[in-house]
């Protein structure tokens, strides 16, 4: 795929608040790599393809999976739950897909059953303060609930955490488990449930047999990913980073604090697999022709009204992983202009665009009325970006089903027109428009 002037290192990173359609276009570049890298979250994500009619919905395994002999590395960035893993292992099997390929590294550090219950005490336990908090003030993020916070919380922590190398070690972790219980039990019993005992609520025998079975099952898959990518690098072959989330839920450059809590974009390759920077050749930024959000924080192109409702049943816009209505909005250039500056990003890889035929206009957001000026800046800050009202220029709609075009000098001219708009907001050309979910369904500019 020349129009994306891929190299050897390349990436996919979303450029709004998830869901861009990433999956795809990871499996679609797949059979040009030889391996395709998770490098950060966790079974937050939830990445659908559909190859030959048929849907998957991958939520730690990297999406590269379905492409038959190509690796699928689960970086050390990652945040891995095993079970969850387990479950997406045989789920692929069953249907014929061959899972030779999975490799898990040795430093990704593991979802325990007490994170995911933790995810779920924080968020209630804000949320019921919801009547008290000040307009813009905390409220619950709206979570996945799949523990993903507490878990890298652990990993900063460092003494309470559990990597994949320790489900290894299965006498040595048993002895941890005591310690990490004892600890998780102390501190997560002023957070609710007072009537449960902790101890029964953290059991370290009943753990470290769980352990044990992860252990031995993924054993296998488990190696330093570091060295192995290294490796694949220094004998010539392609590697493909995927990633998760997107950017506007950056922990550091996104909509703080409704954000994730790992590095989403072109930033978190480098910790969360351990290939330097200056490997990265080539950068695709995965942008959907509207906005959409799932959870809570501001959004400031956000639709109330029966378009929403409109865009959202043609999209099919249903979180993969948690099934709830994701938020609709018009497009926001201002945020993609910003995700495009944080990631270097090379080529813009376009989804959905087929879900706005039969709109009548359409409407992007090129700027923000903030503080009395008009500003072309991203504000990062949640309660800022909160008061932050969009500027909206007006494009003509298109009625056509463009969803079995493949050329671009055969969609409407006024999708053309919007695809020419975006660009030239944004500053960077696109080298791939996705007009359905299908492998096939996708134009190369
Ligand atoms: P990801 O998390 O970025 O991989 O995106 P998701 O898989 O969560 O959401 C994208 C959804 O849009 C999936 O259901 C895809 O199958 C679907 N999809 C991707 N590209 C297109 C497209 O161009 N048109 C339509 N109609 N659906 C698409
Ligand atoms: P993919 O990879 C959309 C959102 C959650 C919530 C916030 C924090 O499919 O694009 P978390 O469970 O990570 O602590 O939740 O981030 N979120 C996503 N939204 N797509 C995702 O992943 C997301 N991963 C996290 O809804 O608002
Ligand atoms: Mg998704």
């Amino acid at each position: 795929m020349n129009s994306l002037a891929l190299g050897r290192c390349n990436a996919v990173i979303g450029l709004q608040w998830g869901d861009e359609g990433k999956g795809k276009y990871v499996d679609l570049l797949a059979s040009e790599h030889d391996a395709v890298v998770r490098f950060n979250g966790g079974a937050n994500a939830g990445h659908s393809v559909v190859v030959g009619g048929e849907r998957f919905s991958l939520h730690l395994i990297p999406s590269g999976i379905l492409t038959k002999g190509r690796l699928a590395v689960i970086g050390n960035g990652v945040v891995v739950d095993p079970d969850t893993l387990i479950g997406e292992v045989d789920g692929l099997a069953a249907r014929g897909v061959d899972v030779s390929g999975l490799v898990v590294s040795d430093r990704a550090h593991v979802v325990m059953p007490y994170h995911k219950s933790e995810d779920s005490l924080r968020e209630e336990l804000l949320k019921s303060q919801r009547q008290v908090a000040e307009e813009g003030g905390l409220v619950e993020i709206g979570t996945t609930r799949r523990g993903i916070g507490p878990a890298y919380a652990d990993k900063v922590h460092r003494t309470t955490a559990v990597r994949a190398c320790d489900l290894l070690r299965p006498a040595q972790l048993r002895e941890r488990l005591e310690l990490v219980c004892w600890a998780k039990s102390a501190t997560l019993s002023p957070l609710g449930e007072p009537d449960q005992p902790p101890s029964a609520r953290f059991d370290p025998s009943e753990l470290a047999a769980r352990a044990a079975g992860w252990g031995a099952r993924l054993g296998p898959m488990i190696q330093d990913t570091a060295y192995l990518l290294h490796g694949l690098l220094a004998d010539g072959k392609r590697v493909l980073f995927e990633g998760a989330n997107g950017t506007l839920l950056d922990v550091d450059h996104g909509t703080y604090p409704f954000v994730t809590s790992s590095s989403t974009g072109v930033g978190g390759i480098a910790s969360g697999s351990g290939v330097p920077p200056s490997a990265l050749n080539s950068v695709v930024g995965v942008m959907k022709s509207y906005s959409t959000r799932v959870g809570g924080g501001p959004m400031p192109t956000e639709l109330h009204d029966d378009r929403a409702q409109y865009i959202r049943e043609r999209g099919r816009e249903y979180g993969t992983t948690t099934g709830r209505p994701r938020r609709v909005g018009w497009l926001d250039l201002v945020g993609v202009r910003y995700a495009c500056m944080i990631n270097g990003v090379s080529t813009l890889a376009v989804t959905l665009l087929d879900v706005l035929a039969g709109m009548d206009g359409l409407e992007v957001c090129t700027h923000y009325e903030f503080e009395g000026g008009r500003t072309d800046r991203f504000i990062p800050d949640a309660a800022d970006l909160a008061r932050a009202r969009p500027v909206y220029e007006r494009l003509p709609g298109f009625s056509a089903d463009i969803t079995g075009v493949r050329r671009l000098a055969d969609l409407p001219r006024e999708a053309r027109r919007y695809l020419d708009f975006v660009q030239e907001a944004v500053g960077v050309r696109a080298g791939l428009v996705s007009v359905g979910p299908g492998r096939e369904q996708t134009i190369v500019v």
